[in-house]
């Protein structure tokens, strides 16, 4: 009898809100992706989705809350590739990233753009970088914090760059956003789900793009920093879906078949792909494959987060 409850229980999952949280503030590329994903998620899942913003430290703050749910299906996290970089970088991480959670399925990747303030006395690249040149030492670069996509930009390209600046980290370049727009900071790197507005808007100035190819739409005229000189560079940002380590598998697989379903979305195409996203194929929402990744991601960013001797207790 015990057992047939229990079976029933998954069988009815879900049967109240999920909540998917957020390691970042409200208003930032996560978010963004999150809350366009809630939206078609909502009709597979046939669930109410409530997003909980968990920001600090990276992500990794919510990351452990999630690590450290109830393993019903009830508590998801939405997470980037601060996954795979928080192990090298957090010498006290409360989680184990491929230990302690079940793997839903890879969502996206999402270029970056290198922007700053709109009073920036430059209006391309090589007069961006003159600027940075003569301002040494008295440059302000936000980023989300230590691991966050923004963080690891900012890092690559200043050590490229070889001119180091005043790292300002917030609780997601959304709130960071807001202070590059005001002045308050210089410059940032972010995902073109959170600048491409701002970008078009005239809010912040754009300098260039991290992918090795140019972008499409209002984009593509800022040309890639591998063209403007910095041969090789290349970041781009990824988000996939976890559950806390122990869910059952037919809610694993209830929330994964719902996932699928969501990412073919055409609203959610629409909207992600007109801010420079690309929702990944099919085979990628899968497991295994999420795991598989999150694995190389890790070994990939491990050596280069050591090498730049960045950590935190
Ligand atoms: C990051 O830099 O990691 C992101 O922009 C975080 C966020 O969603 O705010």
């Amino acid at each position: 009898v015990a057992a047939f409850s229990v079976g029933a229980a998954w069988a009815e999952y879900p049967d109240k809100p999920v909540t998917i949280v957020v390691p970042f503030a409200a208003g930032g590329p996560t978010d963004k992706v999150a809350r366009d994903l809630a939206e078609a998620l909502r009709k597979p899942l046939n669930a109410t989705i409530i997003i909980e913003n968990v920001g600090g430290a990276g992500g990794t703050l919510g990351a452990t809350k999630v690590s450290k749910a109830a393993p019903d299906g009830y508590t998801l996290l939405l997470h980037h590739i601060g996954m795979s970089t928080a192990p090298a970088l957090y010498r006290n991480l409360q989680y184990k990233t491929l230990d302690d959670f079940e793997y839903l399925g890879l969502i996206n990747e999402v270029p970056m753009t290198l922007i700053s303030r709109p009073s920036l006395p430059a209006n391309n690249y090589a007069d961006m970088v003159k600027w940075l040149d003569a301002n040494k030492g008295k440059i302000n670069l936000a980023n989300a914090g230590l691991g966050s996509a923004s963080h690891l930009c900012g890092l690559l390209y200043m050590s490229t760059l070889k001119i180091d600046m005043t790292t300002v980290p917030y609780k997601g370049t959304g709130p960071a956003m807001t202070d590059l727009i005001g002045g308050q900071v210089d410059i940032m790197c972010d995902q073109t789900t959170n600048t491409t507005t701002q970008i078009d808007g005239g809010k912040v100035k754009a300098f260039a793009v991290t992918t090795p190819k140019r972008l499409g739409g209002s984009l593509a005229k800022l040309p890639t920093l591998d063209e403007s000189g910095m041969k090789g560079f290349n970041v781009t940002i990824w988000h996939g879906m976890y559950a806390p380590k122990g869910t059952p598998k037919p809610v694993l697989e209830k929330i994964n078949a719902a996932l699928k379903a969501a990412l073919k979305d055409a609203e959610f195409h629409k909207r992600e792909e007109a801010l420079g996203a690309v929702i990944v194929t099919d085979n990628r929402v899968n497991p295994a494959e999420h795991k598989k990744f999150v694995e190389s991601e890790i070994n990939k960013w491990t050596p280069v987060i050591k090498a730049a001797g960045q950590y935190a207790d």
